[in-house]
């Protein structure tokens, strides 16, 4: 109903600002600070996306929201706080770098949580569950912030995680990412709704190569213009921009995203040894087969002179084994 709706988001605006104090001003904050400081992230980006830290304790967020009047059963139903047995609770984030979620109003409704050292099975992030105010499939990071820029730049760039939205964002203010979820119907229809046009921009490790493919298959599909912009292997883009700056990130990694086909090749060449002879003749049918689906005769050529180029075939010899390709449906 209204009023719990209403406590919700009340309690994560009020965490939001106490986790990002604790971070930016406390000794209880430092060693957190110092870490996302070398990371490279600057006071400003931390300021600007509210980072926040929550304390290493088990009852610092339910004491703090029961002192400011929570109840904490209502809080529990907002992810904040989990119940014990015995019916006490204690906090669901504890020694993690904060990072509150908006939704499309800008109002927090989540909050994901980085540890800063690795241990065996916590997970890397911990995000809010699901929960009436927050839904992982209707809810894109930086979506609220990103609107104006992805109108005005006429497209979204599309980013797997966090840290790269942040770090890119002087340079790529239309950067919004998923939360570790895949790309659902929903957030297609979000993105729809400010523009065409969209940017894939995912991890260069082969998971994040076979989640571009995916993603690419499923946003053109839905009728949207789909480029995709292609990382080293090792990186992803917040590596790439610490290395490289985020200017260069902007130039040469989105500014030179590449068209459908020709990140279809690049996911070929990933997967398939072109070491073996087995492999090439492998690679060179799985691109003639996407060539085949291509509509326009002139595409078409185009990628089968690319193709040519690049396996020393000839032309002929490469567009007489097309024509052998009956087009599959899509
Ligand atoms: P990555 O594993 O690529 O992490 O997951 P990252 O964004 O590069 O994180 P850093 O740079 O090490 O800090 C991509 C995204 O998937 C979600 C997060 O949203 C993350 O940003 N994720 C990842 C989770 O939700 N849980 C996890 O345990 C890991
Ligand atoms: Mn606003
Ligand atoms: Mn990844
Ligand atoms: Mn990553
Ligand atoms: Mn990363």
């Amino acid at each position: 109903d209204k009023k719990l709706h209403q406590d919700h988001l009340e309690a994560h605006e009020l965490l939001s600002k106490f986790f990002h104090h604790l971070l930016m001003n406390t000794n209880e904050g430092q060693k957190s600070l110092e870490y996302m400081m070398q990371r490279g992230f600057s006071e400003e980006q931390l300021k600007s996306f509210r980072i926040g830290w929550a304390l290493p304790s088990w009852d610092f967020t339910s004491e703090l929201l029961k002192k400011r009047g929570f109840d904490l059963s209502s809080m529990e139903q907002a992810g904040l706080v989990i119940k014990r047995d015995d019916g006490s609770y204690f906090d669901r984030f504890r020694g993690r770098i904060m990072f509150p979620v908006e939704n499309d109003r800008g109002q927090v409704v989540a909050f994901s949580g980085r540890i800063i050292e690795k241990t065996s099975d916590e997970p890397k992030y911990l995000n809010s569950p699901e929960t009436p105010l927050f839904q992982k499939n209707k809810v894109l990071f930086n979506y609220h912030k990103a609107r104006g820029a992805i109108r005005r730049e006429q497209s979204v760039v599309l980013f797997e995680g966090f840290a790269d939205v942040i770090s890119s964002n002087e340079h790529v203010p239309n950067g919004i990412a998923t939360m570790g979820t895949s790309l659902s119907n929903q957030h297609i229809g979000m993105i729809k709704r400010l523009t065409n046009q969209v940017i894939i921009c995912y991890d260069g490790d082969q998971a994040g190569i076979e989640a571009a493919f995916k993603a690419v298959r499923e946003t053109a599909a839905s009728g949207l213009e789909v480029k995709v912009a292609i990382l080293p292997s090792k990186l992803d883009p917040d590596d790439y921009i610490q290395k490289n700056g985020s200017q260069k990130f902007r130039q040469e990694i989105i500014d030179s995203s590449v068209s459908i086909m020709a990140f279809k090749m690049h996911y070929f060449r990933s997967k398939i040894n072109l070491s073996t002879e087995d492999g090439r003749l492998h690679y060179i049918n799985s691109v003639l087969k996407e060539i085949a689906v291509l509509p326009g005769a002139v595409e078409k050529e185009l990628y089968i002179k690319q193709l040519s180029g690049e396996t020393n075939l000839s032309i002929a010899a490469l567009s007489e084994q097309l024509s052998s390709i009956t087009p599959r449906e899509n």
